[in-house]
């Protein structure tokens, strides 16, 4: 496969253009999302009116910063301004002033609860093992013409930053169900994801986390262990943190979890290069007081070919060109060595004892076994995390080989979508899609009447090795083109009907004043994609009408 990174492709063209909600110059995309809302609502036009106002002060002073502190200069500026007002508040100098100072502050410990002294102490470890660079595309002429500098980050990453850590087993409390969500099943988000047609996406040109609050502060110290520079809410959605209770007993919940977070791998003078796993995903055993943690895992599944998304800026502004690649991560895990044990414990007598400085016999502690007297799978729970993310998948996305015996048994055809990365983590080919077509109702609801959907990544198709299947691979493969290609299948492997993903976004291109019906936020507009993918689908049920009746 020919795989260079096309920068060009409207997907990408399109992305660039909803990040542009940094630019001030007129017709970014935040703008025109806001205008064509603001006269939705029917806001008088008072409103746009000092908005102009505001526009125009906003690149007087981004003119002036220029002018100052030259691009790089304003670009590492851009970088702390976290709300994009061109003046730096105390709290985004902060970066900063700890670089110099070498002091960081005190980081906010969550809301009331202070930890109690005498609790419970959970002992984590961190592994890694680092990305392999011969699986980036790149790597196949050798990173040519990719500069030394811009995988930098990357290529010293080669273990954690903390290799064993302990917590006080009170601060896992962030993983208690909220009160009402105490069912086995209940899914809850524990992080929320802050993206939505008002915020686009979040900007790339940053190179230092934002202060964690709250909940965030475990979650950042957790993925903290493995790069000193995590961020907790990535640039892209599917953004935040979901978890589910699979099973529970008397005193224990075992909470299943996914995060979607990412690393800034480079800093200053550096460019960005951000490194975004497909996601991360564990779970904890922990009493229902979080008084102690009996089992903490976290991970990133390592079960696909390719696993991690890679984007790298090549200028000073947050519209420079930028790179994008995948690769393999082979591991990166934190595990708890034990069960979390109480640093003082009280003999018969009334003596304290430290259980870990005293001298003599080790001290065993033997921890009661639990019964669940409710649960689910494991299948089943990560399943509910991963609808909470996408809600396109409430019709399921079946494996190659599946969704072929399936679609042969019910009579259906098979609706199948190729990529260069995956569709169900934060890989950019997918995004478009699944952020717009693949989770809107009538879609769902054809795709859940008439076929059985599948996606798969053009490399697991390549690397075919069951003869049975390799003839519908290929068949798959002879229609694919670059980035990604939706099909129409009959159960026998024959395609019926494809469009590329390019060619479909171009036919669905709105005009500028319509781009705020992009986003099926309300459900409310009928998309011109949404009837473009409707279209496209009901092609391939007639043209499938066609091979039956030969
Ligand atoms: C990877 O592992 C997860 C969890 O065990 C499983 O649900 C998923 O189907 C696996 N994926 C592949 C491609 O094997
Ligand atoms: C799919 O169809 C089944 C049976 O017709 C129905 O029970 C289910 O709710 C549908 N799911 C979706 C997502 O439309
Ligand atoms: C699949 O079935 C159709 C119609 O029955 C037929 O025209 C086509 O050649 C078959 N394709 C393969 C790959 O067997």
């Amino acid at each position: 496969m020919a795989a260079d990174v096309d920068k060009r492709t409207p997907e990408r063209e399109r992305r660039n253009g909803h990040n542009g909600q940094k630019s001030p110059g007129p017709g970014s995309w935040f703008r025109r999302g806001m205008w064509t809302l603001l006269v939705v609502c029917g806001v008088p036009l008072v409103a746009l009116g000092i908005k102009h106002y505001q526009d125009s002060q906003l690149l007087k002073r981004h003119e002036e910063a220029v002018r100052a502190l030259g691009t790089e200069g304003l670009f590492l500026f851009s970088s702390l301004d976290t709300d994009h007002d061109l003046h730096l508040s105390p709290e985004e100098f902060k970066p900063i002033a700890e670089k110099l100072t070498g002091i960081s502050a005190p980081v906010d410990v969550e809301e009331d609860v202070a930890d109690d002294p005498n609790g419970e102490t959970l002992v984590l470890e961190a592994k890694m093992q680092p990305l392999l660079l011969d699986s980036m595309t790149k790597s196949r002429d050798g990173f040519l013409g990719v500069s030394h500098s811009s995988l930098s980050g990357l290529r010293s990453w080669t273990s954690p930053a903390v290799p064993s850590s302990s917590f006080p087993a009170s601060q896992f409390r962030v993983f208690l169900p909220p009160k009402g969500r105490g069912e086995v099943g209940d899914t809850w988000w524990l992080i929320p994801s802050e993206l939505n047609i008002f915020t686009g996406y979040l900007p790339n040109n940053r190179y230092h986390p934002p202060t964690p609050r709250g909940k965030e502060v475990l979650i950042h110290s957790l993925l903290s262990m493995f790069h000193p520079r995590p961020f907790i809410k990535s640039r892209f959605a599917p953004q935040g943190t979901v978890a589910c209770i699979r099973a529970k007993s008397d005193f224990y919940y075992d909470v299943v979890f996914r995060i979607h977070a990412e690393f800034q791998l480079n800093d200053v003078p550096n460019f960005p290069f951000w490194f975004t796993p497909g996601q991360f995903t564990g779970n904890i055993v922990l009493s229902k007081d979080a008084s102690h943690v009996r089992h903490f895992r976290l991970h990133v599944p390592s079960n696909r070919s390719l696993n991690v998304d890679m984007e790298w800026l090549y200028g000073a502004s947050e519209s420079s060109n930028m790179e994008v690649d995948i690769g393999y991560l082979p591991q990166l895990e934190l595990q708890s060595t034990g069960p979390s044990t109480p640093s003082v414990i009280v003999d018969e007598e009334g003596n304290v004892i430290d259980s870990r400085h005293g001298g003599g016999e080790p001290i065993q502690f033997v921890f009661e076994e639990i019964h669940w007297t409710s649960e689910i799978s494991e299948e089943e729970a990560l399943r509910r995390l991963e609808v909470t993310f996408y809600p396109f998948k409430k019709v399921p996305y079946l494996p190659f080989a599946e969704a072929f015996e399936r679609a042969a048994a019910e009579k259906k055809l098979v609706h199948s979508i190729l990529l260069w990365g995956a569709l169900d983590d934060q890989s950019w080919s997918g995004r478009t899609l699944r952020e717009t077509v693949l989770e809107s109702s009538p879609v769902l609801a054809l795709l859940n009447q008439s076929f059985v959907s599948s996606w798969s990544l053009v490399r697991e198709l390549e690397n075919m090795q069951n003869p049975a299947l390799s003839e519908k691979a290929r068949l798959h493969l002879e229609k694919y083109s670059f980035p990604v290609e939706m099909l129409v299948a009959l159960p026998n492997g024959t395609i019926v009907h494809h469009i590329n993903a390019n060619y479909f976004l171009d036919q669905t291109a709105m005009k500028p004043e319509d781009e705020g019906a992009t986003f099926s936020f309300s459900g409310a507009f009928e998309d011109p994609s949404t009837s473009t993918y409707i279209s496209f689908l009901k092609e391939g049920l007639e043209k499938a009408k066609d091979y039956v009746s030969q």
